[in-house]
């Protein structure tokens, strides 16, 4: 599963990128708004930080305007992906921007229907969001998983890029339920590697090496 940080802030993907495990990058409206930062300055930034996917979301709510908005974005850098809202305007810019040979991630995907039309309007990605669908009363990763289903069986191509991922347990459970891509927050991905056990273990290690009066340089 590729792993995509889901910010705005340049600082912490620097830090995140550094670790080498970094695909691609997810924004939207709110990360930008949080960021305080020019969209296009912000997304061009995250280009050239990460070689990867980057995802940058139209505002418009009427095709005509969501395509000439992606137009744009997909200006900024080769390896913007532009984000369309599963609407019925935006799967007809899906199509249109598809069609240009724009790499497009349909994004705010709460069903399976949904995800079959995004595939259909020929979606790159399609982004079902876990936490938001959790928050709901509803199951997220269930949605991950039948999503697979559908796509496998009907060999859509469109990958599944899970997101609104809000703790490790959604990354195991999207690993497992057969996502592509999987978008988190900067926090969320330390914390797939942070483990109290590697802590005290490695603290052991680290007083018994200390008796030895040995160094390795
Ligand atoms: C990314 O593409 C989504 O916009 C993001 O994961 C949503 O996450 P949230 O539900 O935690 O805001």
């Amino acid at each position: 599963m590729l792993i995509f940080a889901d910010t705005a802030e340049i600082d912490a993907l620097r830090e995140i990128a550094s670790l080498g495990v970094l695909d691609g990058v997810t924004t939207n409206p709110t990360l930008i708004a949080r960021s305080g930062r020019n969209f296009v300055e912000v997304v061009a930034e995250i280009c050239a930080l990460c070689p990867g996917p980057i995802s940058a979301e139209v505002v418009a709510l009427d095709s005509d305007t969501m395509i000439t908005e992606g137009r744009k974005l997909a200006k900024i850098a080769d390896n913007v992906v532009v984000k369309v809202p599963l609407t019925g305007e935006g799967l007809k810019a899906t199509k249109v921007l598809s069609g240009d040979g724009i790499a497009t991630n349909v994004t705010l995907c709460f069903s399976v229907n949904q995800a079959m039309l995004a595939a259909k309007a020929g979606a790159t990605y399609v982004s079902p969001f876990i936490g938001r669908l959790d928050d709901y009363g509803a199951d997220g990763v269930d949605l991950i998983a039948r999503i697979r289903a559908v796509y496998d069986l009907y060999d859509f191509d469109t990958q599944i890029l899970a997101a609104s991922i809000r703790n490790p347990a959604h990354v195991e459970q999207a690993l497992l339920a057969g996502a592509d891509c999987g978008t988190m927050p900067p926090s969320v991905i330390k914390a797939l590697y942070e483990h109290p056990l590697t802590a005290k273990g490695l603290n052991d290690f680290m007083n018994d090496w200390k008796k030895t009066g040995q160094s390795i340089l």
